[in-house]
């Protein structure tokens, strides 16, 4: 399985340290404030277990679904979005818990229908950032790790194809064509000199 993967961009051990980080920092905003986890399915879910399991305080878990992207590296429609039917968003302080954010569509989508149904405020958590691709402004209020440039990333909950989720790491799937920047530093835009040329077949 791991022949598939051109390079590793976040080891599990780096990932860890910063996951417990991140977990500080919400934790710091939000204090002794009630929050709901609103987890995206189904990238999200490895994420968000580590995520919530350094949280100092008790939370309120949903989960939400959202799909984009089929068998393919890029969007291929809309988001279509999924929210639980029952659950009671009025006056709620909602931590929207995703994957990647990459074009922003998805967040932006999530975002307006939780404010639509009465939320008192939804701040995004993204374990990783591709702000290269976005296409709509969304505020990302925690971020783990902004990538550099537009590679595929798998692993850590992220697929392709539905494979990959399972990887304990992050890395580039091999694919056909493309030049990637990779930054392995947590938001740190002074190392994005790292340059990783994938498989190019049709380059
Ligand atoms: C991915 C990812 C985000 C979204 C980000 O989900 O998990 O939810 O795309 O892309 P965007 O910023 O361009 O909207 P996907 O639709 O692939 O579903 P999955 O989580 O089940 O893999």
């Amino acid at each position: 399985m791991f022949s598939d993967i051109e390079t590793i961009l976040y080891e599990r051990a780096v990932i860890d340290e910063r996951v417990k980080e991140l977990a500080a920092q919400v934790a710091a905003v939000y204090r002794n404030n009630p929050l709901v986890v609103a987890v995206t399915l189904k990238g999200a879910f490895i994420f968000a277990a580590d995520l919530v399991r350094h949280l100092p305080e008790t939370v309120e878990i949903v989960f939400l679904r959202s799909q984009s992207y089929g068998a393919s590296t890029a969007p291929e429609r809309e988001p279509v979005v999924e929210l639980p039917p029952e659950f009671n968003w009025q006056g709620r302080h909602v931590l929207l818990v995703e994957d990647i954010v990459d074009t922003g569509r998805t967040v932006a989508a999530l975002q307006n229908r939780i404010r639509n149904f009465g939320a008192a405020s939804v701040r995004v958590c993204s374990f990783l950032d591709k702000p290269k691709r976005r296409e709509v402004p969304v505020d990302v209020e925690f971020t783990g790790f902004t990538l550099q440039g537009d590679p595929f990333v798998v692993g850590y909950g992220l697929d392709f194809a539905e494979r990959y989720r399972n990887l304990p790491f992050v890395g580039v799937l091999r694919q056909a064509g493309t030049q990637v920047e990779t930054n392995p530093e947590p938001n740190a835009e002074a190392n994005a000199e790292t340059s990783v040329e994938t498989d190019a077949e049709s380059d």
